[in-house]
């Protein structure tokens, strides 16, 4: 079983002789990575402390760094640390919906008013 680790704990390695980050709520030990990653030390030893899953995404990471992930594995974040899931919904809020059927209603009353009336001059006109 994988080992777990709370954010506290992860954060007491932050130098350049024991640096771990989390990445995906996952810990890697990078320390023997500092001196080789591409983006520099200095970018890894601020990802200390904290979740860098943001961080490591906005760079647009290759799949050959993706694939080096694994290499530094050492355990899990602890559960409580990493943040939930967003539940991406399409359906519009509440509020926009009573919005949209307000301006449907105001464009469609006038509309079918027009329409009668119409229909009623031109029977009349007959
Ligand atoms: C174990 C974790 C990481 C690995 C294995 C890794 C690996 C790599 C590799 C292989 C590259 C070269 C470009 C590519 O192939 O995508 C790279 C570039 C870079 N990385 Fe990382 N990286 C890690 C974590 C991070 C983190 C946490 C950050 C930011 C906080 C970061 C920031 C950067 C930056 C700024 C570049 C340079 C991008 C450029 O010059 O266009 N990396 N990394």
């Amino acid at each position: 079983m994988a080992k777990v680790f709370t954010l506290t704990e992860v954060a007491e390695h932050k130098t350049r002789n024991d640096c771990w980050v989390v990445l995906f709520g996952r810990v890697y030990n990078v320390t023997n990575f500092l001196d080789e990653h591409p983006g520099g030390d200095e970018v890894l030893l601020a990802a200390t402390g904290k979740d860098a899953t943001a961080e490591f995404d906005d760079i647009g990471h290759s799949h050959d760094a993706w694939a080096m992930l694994d290499k530094f594995y050492l355990g899990d974040l602890h559960s409580e640390a990493v943040p939930a899931k967003t539940n991406v919904t399409t359906a519009l809020p509440k509020g926009t919906r009573f919005k949209y059927m307000t301006y449907l209603i105001k464009f469609l009353v006038p509309l079918i008013i027009l329409n009668v009336a119409i229909a009623f001059y031109s029977k009349s006109s007959v």
